[in-house]
């Protein structure tokens, strides 16, 4: 459907579950946070609901996140239904990928088309500073099995922090030479508990610089649907990607609206207004009416973030968002 600035809304990132299995130093506190109560989380059959009457509306894509999804329980026989919805064309997951040696399998015979997966460190040390305690044998294990599942495209996600990581980008850059893999350098935003790491932020035309990229930009530039620019350069497999939510932000072709855990539809990650979906489906409102909610918050959505110009206010942190 469209918004009221004319940009096409069809793709809903759902985050399933508030946990997670890593406690990454830019996204969460080392005491964890509170999780959401069971009760409080959307049961399956409600996200399912809220799906069927997004797709009423033209909605066809589909992203499970988290915290991290592959922790929730009986999250492969959701998958399963989730893809059998009529309307329903694309279904993808952003995962830790620390549960993808198990499950990478199960994920593609439930019927996911690509996956997305996290990884800020190559080097075990590093990652687990930074994950505080995760093992990257697992992630690079859960990447190829992946790879060998026929998931496809393989992406990965690193969020490049000043102190952290600069150095491996070459390294990355190596991954997608290699290996079809399509690595993602990611800006840190502001959000959460990373609303005070700007010193640790880093331009994505400074990560070009260090790559040398400069000069290949536009002849290989390879269009895709969500706010990454990637480049394929000579002799490459996989491809190089940039999402730059700040040095460029891209609200003017945005297409998507968030469900939290907790049932709050979000239509720009970065405004904290939301609208309570759980309460109205708990509270016996007719479909129709749900359907009315879920179309004017939409409608609705602010035509661009302002993570430039204001600090982060908002009670929750980018887990509990999804992304
Ligand atoms: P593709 O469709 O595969 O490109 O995925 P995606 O980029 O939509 O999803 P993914 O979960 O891999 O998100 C990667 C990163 O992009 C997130 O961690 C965010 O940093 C950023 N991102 C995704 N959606 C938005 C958005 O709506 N606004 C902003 N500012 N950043 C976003
Ligand atoms: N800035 C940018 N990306 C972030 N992510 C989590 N917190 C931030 C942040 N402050 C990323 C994760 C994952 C994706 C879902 O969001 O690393 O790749
Ligand atoms: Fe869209 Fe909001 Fe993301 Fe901007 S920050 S790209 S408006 S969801």
């Amino acid at each position: 459907m469209l918004d009221q600035y004319k940009r096409q809304i069809e793709y809903m990132r759902i985050s399933v579950t508030d946990r997670c299995n890593l406690r990454c130093r830019y996204c969460m506190p080392e005491t964890g946070i509170e999780w959401l109560p069971h009760e409080d989380i959307l049961t399956y059959e409600e996200i399912l609901q809220l799906m069927r009457i997004s797709i009423q509306f033209g909605f066809k894509s589909f992203r499970i996140t988290g915290g991290e999804p592959l922790v929730r329980k009986g999250i492969i026989d959701f998958i399963r239904q989730a893809v059998q919805l009529p309307g329903v064309e694309d279904l993808m997951v952003t995962t830790n990928g620390l549960m993808l040696p198990d499950m990478a399998f199960d994920l593609k015979a439930a019927g996911v088309n690509r996956i997305n997966i996290s990884l800020d460190s190559l080097e075990q040390l590093r990652y687990e500073e930074i994950t505080r305690g995760g093992q990257v044998e697992r992630v690079i294990q859960g990447i190829f099995r992946s790879i060998e599942a026929g998931l496809s495209p393989v992406k990965v996600n690193c969020v490049v922090v000043r102190s952290f990581n600069l150095d491996e980008l070459p390294r990355f850059v190596e991954l997608a030479k290699r290996y079809p893999i399509h690595v993602r350098f990611i800006e840190l935003m502001p959000i959460g508990i990373s609303s005070d790491r700007r010193q640790d932020f880093v331009p994505i035309k400074e990560m070009k610089e260090i790559l040398g990229l400069k000069e290949l930009d536009a002849s290989t530039c390879v269009k895709g649907s969500g706010p990454a620019q990637a480049f394929i350069p000579d002799g490459f497999i996989g491809s190089v990607g940039f999402i730059s939510a700040l040095s460029r932000h891209f609200c003017h072709s945005c297409n998507r609206v968030r469900l939290t855990a907790d049932g709050k539809l979000r239509a720009c990650l970065h405004s904290k207004h939301e609208v309570d979906l759980r309460s109205a489906m708990r509270s016996g409102l007719p479909d129709a009416e749900i359907a009315g909610l879920f179309a004017s918050a939409v409608w609705n959505k602010p035509a661009q973030h302002h993570m430039n110009d204001q600090v982060w206010q908002d009670r929750r942190i980018m887990s509990q968002i999804g992304g």
